[in-house]
């Protein structure tokens, strides 16, 4: 499956697409086949022209062996700019419940973001239990504000939304990655043994040396990872000063094949902390696996730790897998870039 941002050369079929959806599903939606239908040709050449670029809408299309399968989009609404809408969900009943519907919410959600947004919203209509699922597992929640469906009054829709944590972020925030010096690397590094041990102390109930003898070990075994592997140690800098405001270690490596980036610890030290430093590393971590040619980016965070989980969703990562204590979180760089 690929999903894609939509083109002006698919007009034709992302019409015949469109009508399959409101022909097989009308409930699910506000528009009509009939009205529809009846647009000319040039209607669905400038709807499609619209999407294909920029931070006010959007559609994608998701492709299965080069058919085309299942779409979504979404606008910025005119009377409150910070909000987009999402609209136009579907999936061909034949590719349903593969994750297609969840892969184009995750694609949609991480464009809004990308285009500054503060929140997106949808409609999706009573007794559609699937799609509510759906969206409710991808972080949107009811408002409590309904309304009859305008192509069929008789059904309710219900509005739900999802806050992008924006609020997470520096206004104007960034921060730049600075190859870090050998001693500050060792500092790093005893600093991750100290703050892991005190973790598997708490939640291990091991004594101090059993828990740090397993932690230097582990992280050893990081460190000496097979050939292939290689260790990106950054100072966190920011302000005008330029100064170390924290630390990042990422680690590129090669899983079935493909290389992946992984976000291994970021530590913003304790001064800095409270004004979007994180948010703004794990920025530059994305743009710094771009650079390297990297498509995949993942991070393990701990379930106790909300903020950061709440950080990394307000970046676009998405769960992948989750045990007792740690949540994986993952980013398609290339999905999520427009
Ligand atoms: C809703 C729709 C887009 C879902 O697409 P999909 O590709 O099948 O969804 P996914 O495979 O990504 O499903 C992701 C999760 O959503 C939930 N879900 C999706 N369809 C579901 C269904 N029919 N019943 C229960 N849960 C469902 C499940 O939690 C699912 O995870 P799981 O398969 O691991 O259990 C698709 O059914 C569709 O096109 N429906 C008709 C049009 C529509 O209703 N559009 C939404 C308008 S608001």
């Amino acid at each position: 499956m690929n999903i894609r941002r939509i083109r002006v050369e698919d007009s034709k079929e992302f019409r015949e697409l469109r009508l399959r959806a409101l022909a097989a599903d009308p409930d699910a939606f506000a528009s009509s086949y009939e009205s529809e239908a009846s647009r000319p040709m040039d209607t669905w050449e400038t709807w499609a022209a619209l999407s294909s670029d920029g931070p006010d809408q959007t559609m994608y299309l998701a492709e299965v062996d080069g058919e085309l399968v299942a779409l979504a989009g979404a606008f910025r609404l005119e009377d409150n700019p910070r909000r987009m809408h999402l609209i136009s969900m579907w999936v061909d009943p034949a590719h349903r419940r593969s994750g297609i519907g969840r892969a184009l919410t995750n694609t949609v959600v991480a464009w809004a973001r990308q285009s500054d947004a503060d929140d997106v919203m949808l409609w999706v209509v009573d007794d559609n239990d699937g799609a509510r699922r759906l969206y409710e597992d991808a972080g949107f929640v009811a408002t409590g504000n309904s309304m009859p469906l305008p192509s069929n009054p008789g059904l309710i829709e219900h509005e739900l939304v999802q806050s992008l944590n924006q609020h997470l972020r520096m206004p104007d925030g960034y921060v730049d990655l600075e190859p870090l010096k050998a001693g500050e690397r060792r500092a790093f590094i005893e600093w991750i043994v100290a703050d892991r041990t005190a973790r598997a102390m708490d939640a291990e109930g091991r004594s101090l040396v059993d828990a740090s003898q397993r932690v230097r070990s582990r992280v050893s075994e990081l460190i000496d990872a097979p050939p292939g592997t290689s260790h990106h140690f950054f100072a966190l800098t920011a302000g005008m000063d330029r100064e170390t405001r924290g630390w990042m270690w990422m680690i590129d490596r090669r899983r079935d094949g493909a290389r992946i980036m992984r976000i291994e610890e970021i530590v913003v030290f304790e001064d800095f902390r409270g004004v979007g430093l994180a948010a703004a590393a794990v920025d530059a971590a994305i743009l710094h696996t771009e650079s390297v040619g990297i498509t995949t980016i993942e991070a393990s965070v701990p379930i106790a730790n909300s903020t950061a989980r709440r950080i990394a969703e307000s970046c676009g990562f998405v769960e992948i897998e989750r045990s007792e204590s740690e949540v994986s979180v993952q980013l398609d760089v290339i999905a999520g870039a427009h």
